[in-house]
């Protein structure tokens, strides 16, 4: 097991969250004309955040290293968390998440090459299907703002 590799998950796994809770935020506060569209965009993400973190969490065990497990510990952890809890305009929110999103999918690419330094495979496929699905979230996103 590489130090490096789980201090870099556990980042990770801090980032998903605060990626989460902006999500779920938007999900609850949005408004305006978009507003079915985006609670529910907003709301099947935060899902999908939610259940990555569960496997991030398990793998870090898995690895024989223990996840943040606290609120106090993953706000120590994260690297990229803004307060943009009173954003209420729709297209903000979407500009707001496109740009943390980037910066997961940054990350992961980043950790992706630290695991095949590594030869750690397994870590490694997980990040890619995390990958997979963060681009196809900016996709979308991307898509609502033309
Ligand atoms: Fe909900």
């Amino acid at each position: 097991m590489s130090k490096e590799l789980v201090h870099s998950l556990k980042i990770m796994m801090a980032n998903t969250y605060a990626h989460l809770i902006q999500t779920q935020g938007f999900h609850w506060n949005v408004e305006g004309k978009e507003f079915f569209d985006l609670h529910g965009f907003f709301g099947d993400v935060y899902e999908v955040l939610f259940e990555t973190i569960d496997i991030f969490a398990e793998r870090i065990r898995a690895l024989d290293a223990y996840p943040p497990s606290s609120l106090g510990q993953i706000t120590a952890m994260n690297t990229m968390d803004e307060d943009h809890s009173d954003v209420r305009v729709s297209s903000k929110m979407v500009e707001i998440f496109l740009k943390n999103n980037h910066i997961l999918v940054t990350q992961a690419k980043e950790l992706c090459h630290l695991c095949e330094k590594h030869g750690d495979l397994v870590t490694q496929d997980l990040i890619i299907a995390f990958i997979y699905k963060l681009e196809k979230f900016a996709w979308m996103a991307h898509s609502s703002m033309k």
